[in-house]
């Protein structure tokens, strides 16, 4: 199973410190998934540093090869954990930039984790509540369970390893209700291609309308 990891944060410093705090709970949900014996692919946005959205990925004649090197690396996961930093009680804009690069056919009929985070109290549920809609939109299924991460600067050292107990048992729900969507949905597209009977908007949106 290729689990791909989709970092939100393009910080480089504080306040409030230590920042970012990104990192932190990546590398934590990296070790969860990397547990149960999946590859593991961290996409950030600092290193694939793509402009504010000009062009998608499937808008070009012949895309530059950086943006298809990353349509690639999307497209060959089963499975998506998208971890967001709650900024103004939304997903982090490097996050929805990165995704909005590319179409959903991507990353529809695939399953994902939402991880969210922030310096205070509330652990971005906000903007993990937010980041739900847009996953669905996408076709990659949002499993129930979600990670949240209150203070994740108490609770997660620079390389991610938890101050407290429990929070491996936490991450482990989210990352099998991921793994077991993904798999299903992987071992039901052999015998049916998902793409044969709802195909990918090639023209235009309007071809989703309600007849008028
Ligand atoms: C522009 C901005 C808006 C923020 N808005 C929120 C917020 O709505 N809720 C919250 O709990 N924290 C908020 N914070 C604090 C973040 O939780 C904290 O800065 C965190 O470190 C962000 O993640 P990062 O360091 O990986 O970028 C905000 C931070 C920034 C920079």
């Amino acid at each position: 199973m290729r689990v791909c990891l989709v970092l939100g944060s393009t910080r480089s410093s504080g306040p409030p410190r230590p920042a970012p705090l990104g990192a932190r709970v990546g590398a934590f949900m990296e070790r969860a998934v990397a547990r149960r014996g999946c590859e593991i692919d961290v996409v950030d946005p600092v290193v694939e540093a793509l402009p504010l959205l000009e062009k998608p990925h499937f808008a070009y004649g012949r895309a530059p090869a950086a943006l298809d090197a990353l349509a690639a690396r999307l497209a060959a996961a089963d499975a998506y954990v998208m971890v967001t930093p709650e900024y103004n009680h939304a997903p982090g804009p490097a996050l929805l930039n990165l995704v909005d690069h590319f179409g959903s056919s991507i990353f529809s009929f695939k399953s994902s984790l939402i991880v969210s985070y922030s310096a205070g109290q509330w652990g971005g549920t906000r903007a993990a509540h937010a980041l739900r809609p847009i996953l669905s939109e996408l076709g990659c299924l949002p499993v129930s369970a979600m990670v949240h991460v209150p203070r994740a600067q108490e609770q997660f050292d620079a390389d991610g390893r938890p101050a407290s107990e429990g929070w491996d048992a936490y991450a482990d729900r989210g990352v099998s209700q991921l793994l077991w969507w993904a798999a299903a949905a992987k071992n039901h597209r052999g015998p049916e291609d998902p793409f044969e009977s709802s195909p990918a908007f090639r023209a235009a949106p309007s071809q989703r309308n309600a007849p008028s």
